[in-house]
């Protein structure tokens, strides 16, 4: 029996070392793991004007709370994320609940083109936000959006904004 608590314990232990030294990773490459809180979420949905034919991306979709609350609201719901064990949560998690049109990838975003995504939700950092306004503005096309919870683009003026959300129209 002690064996079994001993071994949950180190894979638990293992789970949250990895956890944390992908969760560095992430601070340099964009953003830290900070959920979004789920009045927020709610927020960032009822701005976004969500559609069933749009294809929604979550940019560092952490836990994947957001691509599993949209999942019903659009054609397809995709998250990609940098921390390999919060992707894995994510899709233990997308399996459990049976979300079919629900896509995890574990990668980097900043290698990910965004030509065929009509809405992008994002929760990024300050400082990373001219680099993302580069590369959203080079790559969606006209008349996609982006949901950004709390941080604006210094350049662009927001088309609407409420409580803590801005929405920019492409
Ligand atoms: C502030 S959290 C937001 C999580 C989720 N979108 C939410 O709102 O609950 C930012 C997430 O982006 C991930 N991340 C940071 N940089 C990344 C990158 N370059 N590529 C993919 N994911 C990244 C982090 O690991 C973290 O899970």
């Amino acid at each position: 029996m002690y064996w079994i608590v001993g071994m949950a314990l180190l894979l638990f232990l293992f789970f949250l070392a990895a956890f944390s030294i992908w969760n560095v990773y992430a601070i340099i490459r964009g953003a830290p793991f900070v959920p979004s809180a789920k009045k927020r979420v709610e927020t960032m949905i009822s701005v976004a004007d969500l559609q069933k034919t749009d294809t929604l991306l979550d940019l560092g979709s952490g836990d994947g709370r957001i691509v599993r609350r949209v999942a019903s609201l659009v054609k397809e719901a995709r998250g990609i994320e940098i921390n390999p064990s919060l992707a894995l949560w994510s899709k233990v998690l997308n399996a459990l609940q049976h979300k079919k049109n629900v896509n995890i990838r574990c990668a980097d975003f900043w290698h990910y083109d965004l030509h065929d995504i009509d809405v992008l939700f994002v929760y990024c950092i300050d400082h990373k936000m001219n680099k993302l306004e580069a590369k959203v503005k080079k790559e969606m096309k006209p008349g996609a959006r982006v949901v950004s919870n709390g941080f604006k683009f210094s350049e662009w003026k927001p088309a609407k904004e409420e409580g803590g959300v801005c929405v920019y129209q492409l």
